[in-house]
């Protein structure tokens, strides 16, 4: 059987910065077993490829000279269930804000604090994604993958993983090394209600709602909503920095000068900063230079205001990592992937 490869394919619509690109090849595979046909395709064996999800997490410097490979492995199915714990396995090319809304629907909770947070759900744990004081970390219980070298399905539990902030295995030795394929969560059929956050406290107030995975979900939606440019309307793949990592020593020496400075404890000897907050102070909020800046509600995101190119934002997050350098002598490092 042929394999439908398309040459020359925009990824316009397919990368949440809105930028216009090219792919030199395009497929897209549905299930395991059309990616194991694709995989082994002499295309393969000369041309590089990219496993593109929800892109919502990358920035396309360039037209992509090889295949890019189009995640739409779909499916969510509860495996197990008990009294405390449901387990369901998910299709890595699910939409993760559809999947959030699914548990929520089922009464299912774990990943409430993380709805509308764009991509598939074969991103989160590569980048393990977090917010409101959960991450998928929290309910990942296995990882499955393709092994790009022996073609062959594997499989990881959550330790194996070796999740942290922003990072697992697959951003470090299994980077490039494998393509994942299905998601399992445990999740709770208590509510975890996670309101550890105060943005969360505070908007269930103003919803005048108790706490449950419903209104935990109505309320981060709200509050991602009024910070967080929509990608529809305006391109960006939400935070483009991470948050740095600093020793407690460092971080007293710029309170010293900056007393509000935004911390969190990362641990006994280091703390988080917020990145949108150094780059706010380094002068960045609300930038713009043509079609390309930094959102005016939070400078830890930049944004395609219509035509800017990769480069262009590429560009401007060299220059606000200098000056943030600059500034605070501290190194910021993007949390996008750029391609
Ligand atoms: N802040 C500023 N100026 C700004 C932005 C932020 O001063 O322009 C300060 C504010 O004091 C604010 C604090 O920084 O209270 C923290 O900001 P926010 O709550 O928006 O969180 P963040 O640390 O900037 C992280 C994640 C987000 C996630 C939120 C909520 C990272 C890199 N980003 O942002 O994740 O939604 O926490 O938990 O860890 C994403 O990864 O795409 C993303 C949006």
């Amino acid at each position: 059987m042929s394999i439908p490869i398309v040459k020359n394919y925009p990824l316009d619509k397919l990368n949440t910065f809105n930028i216009s690109a090219n792919a030199k090849f395009f497929y897209e595979f549905k299930t395991l077993e059309s990616l194991k046909e694709i995989l082994n395709h002499k295309l393969l064996k000369t041309e590089k490829s990219f496993v593109l999800g929800g892109g919502s997490n990358i920035l396309i410097s360039n037209d992509f000279d090889g295949v890019v490979l189009k995640n739409s492995i779909r499916g969510i199915h509860i495996i197990k269930d008990n009294t405390h714990h449901t387990e369901v396995e998910v299709g890595s090319g699910e939409n993760w804000h559809e999947f959030v809304l699914w548990c929520v629907k089922k009464n299912l909770s774990g990943v409430e604090n993380l709805a509308l947070i764009p991509g598939s759900v074969g991103a989160s744990p590569i980048q393990n994604i977090g917010a409101y004081g959960c991450e998928a970390k929290d309910t990942i219980k296995k990882v499955q993958f393709i092994d790009l070298k022996s073609k062959t399905i594997k499989e990881l539990t959550n330790s194996e993983c070796d999740f942290s902030y922003r990072s697992s295995i697959f951003k470090k030795d299994l980077k490039e090394k494998c393509i994942i394929t299905k998601v399992t969560f445990l999740l709770n059929k208590t509510p975890i209600n996670n309101t550890s956050y105060g943005a969360i406290t505070s908007e269930l107030a103003a919803l005048k709602s108790q706490a449950s995975p419903q209104s935990i979900c109505n309320a981060v939606i709200n509050i991602r909503s009024r910070k967080l440019p929509d990608p529809q309307k305006i391109g960006n793949s939400g935070s483009f920095f991470k948050n740095p990592i600093i020793s407690n020593k460092k971080l007293k020496k710029i309170r010293a000068e900056h007393p509000e400075i935004v911390n969190y404890k990362y641990s006994k000897t280091h703390s988080k900063i917020a990145a949108g907050w150094l780059i706010e102070m380094a002068g960045w909020k609300g930038y713009r230079k043509d079609d390309f800046g930094v959102y005016d509600k939070q400078a830890l995101v930049l944004v395609n205001y219509g035509n800017a190119s990769g480069n262009e934002i590429i560009e401007l997050s060299k220059k606000i990592q200098y000056s943030v350098n600059e500034k605070f002598d501290i190194k910021i490092y993007p949390e996008v992937n750029i391609i």
